[in-house]
């Protein structure tokens, strides 16, 4: 009898191997390489014919849309996130550091939507149903239609879900959970993959919406293949620094909305609280009037915030000097000094600068080129801004100062707190100066070289 031939491929990337090997070539990852039987080559199948179906293609104009019905989770920052609120039927895949509070978030989430009579099944992996309850009891009162498990067995679990038909349901974490049947380790890229399949089965055949709790690995990727965040609708990345109280959700990813939303929360002894208004809270504590701290306008999808970059600049005590930035992108810091010495013929090249985004944001949008040089001149002058100014723009390398998107909703922003100047863009500032109150003074520049005046 012959023996059937299999080849190996890997789960991260795909690549096709005829033998086993620890790291897959193709992509550098290890311990990825599974056994699959091999397919026959296309050649030797016929044109026509193959499956025996039929389907006809239709233009759009015959397709009927409805607008998807969205559950609202009772929290504004989450339902933007979502793009409007949860969408029946859909598999949202949650993911993001070891403690940063992706349990209370999706726990709050539930209790929302119990007491506004959704019915909700959580399911923990990690933790009994003691912990839960202590946690709850931070959160507040929960209503009796949020029902929990805490299983670790798919079968069991999807027993549960059919019998009880919730609208939502938590299964917190993916890589808890195994299955029987399955091949593969659980936990193993294997078992996630299928369990993640079975469960999108069940959200589209039972019109239920799952959320998945997935851990992110140390170079901060979702744990397991790459595949996952393709077989889901949307997935969420909660981040923020351990050592701040501010909590940034992201959307990655989204079928059924934009992914350039973010909702801004703060850990609090009580549970998650949300911020309404980001700037206020990022502005909390700011010096005034110091050389150095410049207040920027950024924009988070459709949103401005108003961050504070901070910059320390001082004669270097090696030969090479030191750059270093929190919140912000290093390569970019070193653009900005280069093209700042040429221009404005600082020698700030030959000192040391650190440049902060205060507040615990990241941010790398292009718009914070000129607050960083602004921070950088005001600290090596050792001169402030004028108080209550705000600045946004971005900067080439001929120190050219380039158009920002939205210039006109930044500076609303920036006016509803009670800033009077701006600092941009010439092109910006004659594109909106007819659209602001004459009170606001508009500082249009063209380049960085016109600093040195
Ligand atoms: P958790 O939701 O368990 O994180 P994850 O599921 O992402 O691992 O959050 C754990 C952290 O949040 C833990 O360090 C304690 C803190 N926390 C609060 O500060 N306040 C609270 O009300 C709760 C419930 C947790
Ligand atoms: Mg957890």
């Amino acid at each position: 009898m012959a023996k059937e031939k299999t080849v190996f491929f890997c789960s991260e990337c795909g690549t096709e191997f005829p033998k086993w090997l620890g790291q897959c070539p193709a992509c550098k990852a290890w311990g990825t390489l599974v056994e699959a039987p091999k397919t026959k080559p296309s050649a030797d199948l016929p044109l026509g014919g193959l499956s025996g179906k039929k389907v006809k293609p239709v233009s759009l104009r015959d397709v009927d849309v409805t607008e998807e019905p969205r559950t609202k989770t009772g929290m504004e920052e989450l339902d933007r996130v979502l793009g409007g609120g949860i969408v029946a039927g859909s598999l949202v895949l949650a993911s993001g550091d070891p403690g940063i509070g992706k349990s209370t978030l999706l726990l709050q989430m539930c209790r929302n939507l119990a007491a506004n009579g959704t019915s909700v099944l959580y399911v923990s992996g990690e933790e009994s149903l003691a912990q839960i309850k202590l946690r709850a009891m931070r959160i507040g009162e929960c209503s009796d239609r949020l029902l929990f498990l805490s299983e670790t067995d798919m079968g069991a679990i999807a027993d549960q879900i059919l019998t009880l038909h919730p609208e939502v349901v938590i299964i917190d974490s993916v890589q808890t959970m195994s299955m029987t049947g399955s091949s593969g380790a659980p936990g193993g890229p294997v078992q996630i993959r299928e369990i993640t399949a079975y469960l999108m089965r069940i959200a589209k055949e039972e019109a239920i919406s799952v959320f998945l709790v997935g851990h992110v690995t140390k170079d901060g990727v979702v744990a397991g293949p790459k595949m996952l965040e393709h077989m889901v609708d949307t997935v969420l990345y909660f981040e923020g620094d351990s050592t701040t109280s501010y909590r940034i959700l992201r959307a990655v990813k989204n079928r059924f909305g934009s992914t350039n939303e973010i909702g801004v929360f703060e850990m609090r002894g009580d549970g998650l609280q949300e911020v309404l208004n980001p700037s206020e809270h990022m502005l909390r504590g700011m010096p005034e009037n110091e050389p150095g701290s410049v207040v920027a306008v950024t924009m988070e999808g459709t949103r401005p915030i108003l961050v504070e970059v901070q910059a320390l600049v001082c004669k270097t005590n090696y030969s090479q000097p030191r750059r270093t930035t929190a919140g912000t992108d290093l390569n970019r810091l070193n653009i900005l000094t280069a093209v700042m010495q040429r221009r404005t013929g600082v020698e700030i090249g030959q000192c040391d600068t650190y440049v902060n985004i205060a507040g615990g944001m990241r941010v790398t949008e292009p718009a914070l080129d000129l607050p960083i040089i602004l921070a950088l001149w005001s600290c090596y002058r050792n001169r402030p801004l004028e108080p209550h100014t705000v600045a946004f723009g971005e900067v080439g390398l001929t120190g050219e100062l380039r158009s920002v998107t939205q210039p006109l909703l930044r500076v609303r922003e920036a006016m509803k707190l009670g800033y009077r100047s701006v600092i941009l863009a010439q092109s910006d500032c004659d594109s909106i100066r007819s659209q602001v109150p004459a009170d606001i003074k508009l500082y249009g520049l063209r380049n960085i070289g016109d600093l040195k005046k």
